[in-house]
């Protein structure tokens, strides 16, 4: 058995407790106010960005850009050159968990995600969970570049679809806006959609454990999708699933922080905040700030809420409403963020002046 020098893991140890104590992130999310809340934005890495558009070209395909490290650690760190944000977010796709377990998975210029629809019990048996580690080696190696290059004061965030969003662009084979498939499958045979989530689960959770493990420092699970749930069904496929998740990272690294993201949620956004296993959520904009303040902050840390079109349209009605939300969450736990991710035609100029405008609070 490989044995390690006790000045080494004293090393190790040492800095973790330094990271630890200088990244303003981490703190954030376990629920103490700063004076300035830390910065990153959804999306942060991507087609909003010519440096993004630039290396994007090199790769013959989105997924082989995802799974070559050197290209995966560059668009990564792109964002934080340009902006300083106190936390990255591995590039990647929610998407590499179907391609992993077997689906086929494309991206089209123009189109977005391609994949050839599941739905039946043959094609669901088909699926695999167990390769799912194996299968997504680049990009765990990935993280652990990231997490040596980048400074240790900057948080680095790991993620993954949650079982229902993922499950939507698996049924329908593709973006939706009526999710006429996957509600079909779901609601008329719950049992065998049961089993396609069963699957979802253990994969995802094998992924995200494997990305820690690989050095991120907290994780976020993206339920883009969670709003086109009816209350029982919510509950039973994305609120369930999630914390199913939470806990089984839990149980296995009880230090690092999960988010939650049921976007458009409503009001069901408070039972995932009574969820202990998970530590912090991230709002849409249709959440009312007195309201999370007050019935989600007390059990779970708060990020996000400014609509990406704000940051689209930038100048005054820009800044004021940043200003509003960093003052309704300033008592607790925050971290500053946009409601959903941030679109490709964004002016990078306006991301600027939002960093430059939230950090001059605190001076
Ligand atoms: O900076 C980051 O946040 C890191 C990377 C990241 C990407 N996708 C890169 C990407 C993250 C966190 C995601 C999550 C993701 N992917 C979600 C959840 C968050 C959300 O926005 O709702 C979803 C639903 C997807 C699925 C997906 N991937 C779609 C629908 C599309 C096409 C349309 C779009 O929004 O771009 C993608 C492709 C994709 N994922 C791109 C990027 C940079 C663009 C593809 C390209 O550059 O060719």
């Amino acid at each position: 058995m490989h044995r390690r020098d006790p000045a080494d893991r004293d090393r190790q140890a040492n800095h973790w407790v330094i990271s630890l104590a200088k990244q303003k992130f981490l703190a954030a999310l376990g629920g103490e106010p700063q004076s300035v809340p830390p910065i990153w934005i959804m999306r942060q890495a991507g087609r909003y960005l010519p440096e993004y558009r630039e290396i994007r070209q090199t790769a013959a395909s989105f997924l082989d850009f995802c799974y070559s490290p050197d290209l995966a650690v560059e668009a990564t760190m792109q964002p934080i050159r340009r902006y300083g944000f106190d936390a990255a977010i591995l590039f990647s796709d929610i998407l590499v968990v179907p391609d992993a377990m077997g689906q086929e998975v494309g991206f089209e210029t123009g189109r977005g995600p391609v994949l050839v629809p599941v739905g039946d019990r043959a094609g669901i048996a088909g699926l695999d969970p167990a390769r799912t580690v194996d299968y997504l080696a680049p990009v765990y190696e990935t993280v652990g570049r990231l997490r040596a290059d980048l400074p240790t004061e900057v948080s680095l965030i790991g993620f993954a679809g949650a079982p229902w969003t993922v499950a939507t662009y698996m049924v329908e084979g593709g973006t939706s806006r009526t999710f006429e498939n996957v509600k079909s499958l779901a609601f008329g045979d719950p049992d065998l959609f049961d089993d396609l989530i069963e699957r979802l689960i253990e994969a995802t959770t094998a992924h995200l454990n494997a990305q820690i493990e690989a050095g991120v420092d907290a994780v976020q699970l993206f339920d883009t999708w969670a709003g086109a749930l009816p209350e029982n069904e919510l509950k039973r496929w994305s609120l369930n699933p999630i914390r199913r998740i939470a806990a089984a990272l839990k149980a296995a690294h009880p230090e690092v922080p999960v988010i939650a993201f049921p976007r458009g949620a409503g009001v069901a956004y408070a039972a995932f905040a009574a969820c202990p296993e998970i530590d912090a959520l991230s709002l849409d904009h249709s959440i009312t700030r007195d309201w999370a303040a007050k019935h989600l902050q007390p059990h779970a840390a708060l990020q996000g809420n400014l609509d990406p079109i704000r940051v689209v349209a930038g100048g005054e009605g820009m800044l004021q409403e940043a200003d509003a939300i960093v003052d309704a969450f300033s008592a607790g736990g925050h971290v500053f963020n946009l409601a959903h991710g941030v679109i490709p035609q964004t002016p990078p100029e306006h991301v600027a002046a939002l960093v430059d405008h939230i950090r001059s609070r605190g001076s």
